[in-house]
């Protein structure tokens, strides 16, 4: 079957209203496939290696991450306010965050990506050039040295220590040098600081592999909203915008497994979340400071959406259907 006539074909079972499953092949243009491997992207689609949330928690509890907090539960926010910054593409700015690129994309959940492969950046699937002129113009050292991108929950040589500064200092340069990123704030490092420490408490006992999942992923974009909602109310608009950011490019890689036809109304549904998000965004880099209250509509929103259950398995999130759709 080729392409043509496997879109014509899946056009008119459409058209019969008989295309409960059917994913039309133009629609398999998932951001991520840019980044991985074609051997590795099956898996890499339906499966993510995760670290446990509570047992990040309860490591960085017990430490002395604990006494950075008024309490445990800003401790608990900070740690969600740093994995969800990874996930935000214009935390990197310049050409990686026009191509969707974020921490997340090569540290999966603060992990590696074995499955990581983008052209002139990597070498071996898993690895990556973070000194290539692609990130950087002030860094790019115009020789390409790709090295295996390091898992975050395993010792590395960046040390840890809080009072060296040392990681701050080299996420703001990841942050600002090597990715031409925007000159960020020790307010917006802070909470990825936290979140990468705490990684390395856990270490790779608590990391398991979960089948990528719809429910997850929209639980996920509420939680992002709600940091936001309290980074904006403690005055940390930058964060907050990042935040914001995280949560539009979280739905955007929803909305791209969901299938065109069968799930419009969801898709809409999503769009118009994301543009609301975008609002808000523009509102506090405008200066305008934001409260909670400015962020309920959104949260209310986000808590009370459509039912997604059928979509589930009726899109790409079904690795059958995704399994397939990447055949074509
Ligand atoms: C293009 C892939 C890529 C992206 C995107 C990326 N990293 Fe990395 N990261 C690497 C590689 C490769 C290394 C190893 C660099 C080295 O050893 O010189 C690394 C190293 C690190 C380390 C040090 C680990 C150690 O050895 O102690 C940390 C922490 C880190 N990255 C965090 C981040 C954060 C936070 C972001 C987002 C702002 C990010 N990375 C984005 C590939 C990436």
């Amino acid at each position: 079957l080729d392409r043509k006539s496997a879109v014509l074909i899946a056009f008119a079972t459409a058209a019969l209203g008989l295309s409960a499953c059917a994913v039309q092949p133009s629609q398999v243009t998932l951001r991520e496939t840019a980044w991985l491997s074609e051997t590795g992207l099956l898996e890499a689609l339906s499966n993510e290696p995760f670290v446990d949330r509570e047992a990040l928690y309860a490591a960085a509890l017990k430490s002395e991450l604990a006494d950075i907090y008024t309490s445990p539960q800003a401790l608990r926010s900070e740690l969600l306010a740093g994995e969800f910054l990874f996930k935000a593409p214009l935390l990197l700015g310049g050409q990686a965050a026009k191509a969707g690129i974020s921490c997340h994309s090569c540290h999966t959940n603060g992990t590696d990506n074995p499955h990581f492969l983008f052209p002139a950046v990597s070498g071996e699937s898993g690895t990556a050039d973070t000194t290539h002129s692609f990130f950087s113009k002030s860094l790019g050292n115009q020789v390409t040295d790709p090295i295996a991108i390091p898992d975050l929950t395993k010792g590395g040589k960046v040390a840890h220590s809080m009072e060296s500064g040392e990681l701050e200092a080299f996420l703001t340069t990841i942050v600002v040098g090597e990715f031409s990123g925007v000159k960020a704030s020790p307010r917006v490092i802070a909470p990825m600081a936290t979140y990468v420490r705490a990684l390395r408490l856990t270490g790779s006992m608590d990391q398991t592999v979960r089948p990528r999942s719809l429910k997850q992923d929209l639980e996920d974009v509420r939680l992002t909203v709600d940091q936001a909602a309290l980074q904006a109310d403690d005055g940390k608009s930058e964060v907050a915008a990042l935040l914001l950011s995280s949560g539009q490019s979280q739905i955007q890689s929803i909305h791209e497994r969901l299938d065109r036809s069968s799930h419009s109304v969801l898709r809409d549904w999503l769009t118009a979340r994301a543009r609301e998000m975008g609002m808000l965004r523009r509102r506090l880099n405008a200066g305008e400071g934001l409260l909670k209250s400015d962020l309920a509509g959104l949260q209310e929103r986000l808590s009370s959406g459509p039912d997604f259950s059928q979509a589930a398995h009726n899109s790409l999130y079904n690795p059958a259907i995704l399994a397939n759709a990447l055949k074509r």
